[in-house]
């Protein structure tokens, strides 16, 4: 008759404060620059939502027809008692196939920024899941966080990293990411990762220009945010969604821009915007299935699988850590 597990995590107003230095460093710079981490307060989490539904936005359906399909072979890769630590849970829709397919787990912790959101799912996931023990983290998954204890005291670990967020990250970012992943989940870990795969420029265009206007109210959110949490005097009318590929790169860039000459004021810093000039909100790097192998190698995971939808738009690929020549 256990009480249900403790949230673990930083302090709200660690996150607040983090936030506060980040915007004023990045609007302080140049180019300007916001992270997209900051796009996930309780609206721009559910703008997201709405995101995934589009009929523009094929990610969420591909991966998740994916992992419906491979499900219980992803559920054979996956050790009795393992815990299962998904990383930027959000509505946790995807790691519930993965608990079903795979009811030997123990125990599924859901990180995430977004306190509110993992919070509500996990009293949804104790009374659809009642033998698993449930814990909402909330953290930033780009810092380094403790894992709770359920989690730590498993025999083994299942990262679970879907919905191409690595793609948020500089190639060399995600390669710490995918370091710092293997010191946290221990030897022996699974990962489990799904990105977003280079093709036509039209259908990744149009994923990020989407006709409802979704994408374009989920980055003007963001100015929102800070205007509400931060005090700033940003003026949404004065600035526009601007989506495109970077060819070079394989990257969607998200940026605002500046509708005319501005200042804004945030914390008592005022903020100079010339006409046209943007503020770079987010990149979304698209991979091959050898970019992500070769990715995931250099940070010491070994390739188990990969598997892509019909289209060939998504990825999943499954790793190992494992000590060198025992990769099975
Ligand atoms: C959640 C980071 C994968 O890059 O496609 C969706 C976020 N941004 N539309 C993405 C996003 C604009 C999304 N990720």
């Amino acid at each position: 008759m256990g009480a249900p597990a403790r949230s673990t995590g930083p302090k709200v107003d660690d996150l607040q404060e983090a936030f506060a230095a980040d915007v004023l460093r990045g609007l302080t710079a140049s180019p300007k620059r916001l992270p997209p981490k900051y796009f996930y307060d309780a609206a721009g989490s559910a703008l997201f939502e709405r995101i995934t539904e589009l009929p523009e936005y094929y990610l969420t359906r591909c991966e998740l027809s994916i992992l419906r399909e491979r499900a219980s072979e992803i559920g054979r890769l996956i050790p009795t008692g393992a815990a299962l630590v998904e990383f930027g849970a959000g509505a946790a829709t995807k790691a519930r196939i993965l608990l079903r397919a795979a009811p030997q787990l123990s125990c599924y912790a859901a990180v995430d920024i977004c306190g509110e959101m993992i919070e509500r799912e996990a009293v949804e996931l104790r009374s659809d899941f009642p033998r698993l023990t449930i814990v909402p983290v909330t953290a930033d998954i780009t810092a380094s966080f403790a894992l709770p204890r359920d989690a730590a005291a498993a025999p083994a670990r299942v990262g679970f990293f879907p919905g191409s967020t690595l793609g948020n990250f500089e190639p060399h970012e995600a390669a710490g990411f995918l370091r710092n992943a293997a010191r946290i989940l221990g030897m022996g870990a699974l990962l489990v990762i799904g990105v977003d795969l280079i093709k036509p420029v039209e259908v990744l265009t149009a994923a990020y220009n989407d006709a409802a206007g979704v994408t374009a109210q989920f980055n003007l959110n963001l100015l929102k945010r800070i205007n509400r949490e931060l005090g700033g005097t940003f003026n949404l009318d004065g600035f526009e969604h601007h989506a495109f590929y970077n060819r070079e790169r394989h990257r969607i860039e998200m940026h605002l821009a500046s509708r005319r000459r501005q200042k804004v004021t945030i914390d008592g810093e005022t903020i100079d915007f010339r006409a046209g000039e943007t503020i770079h909100t987010e990149n979304s790097y698209k991979y091959s299935v050898e970019s992500l192998a070769a990715l995931a190698r250099g940070a010491g995971w070994s390739p188990v699988a990969a598997w892509t939808d019909a289209a060939r738009y998504f990825c999943i690929g499954a790793f190992r850590f494992a000590a060198e020549g025992r990769t099975g």
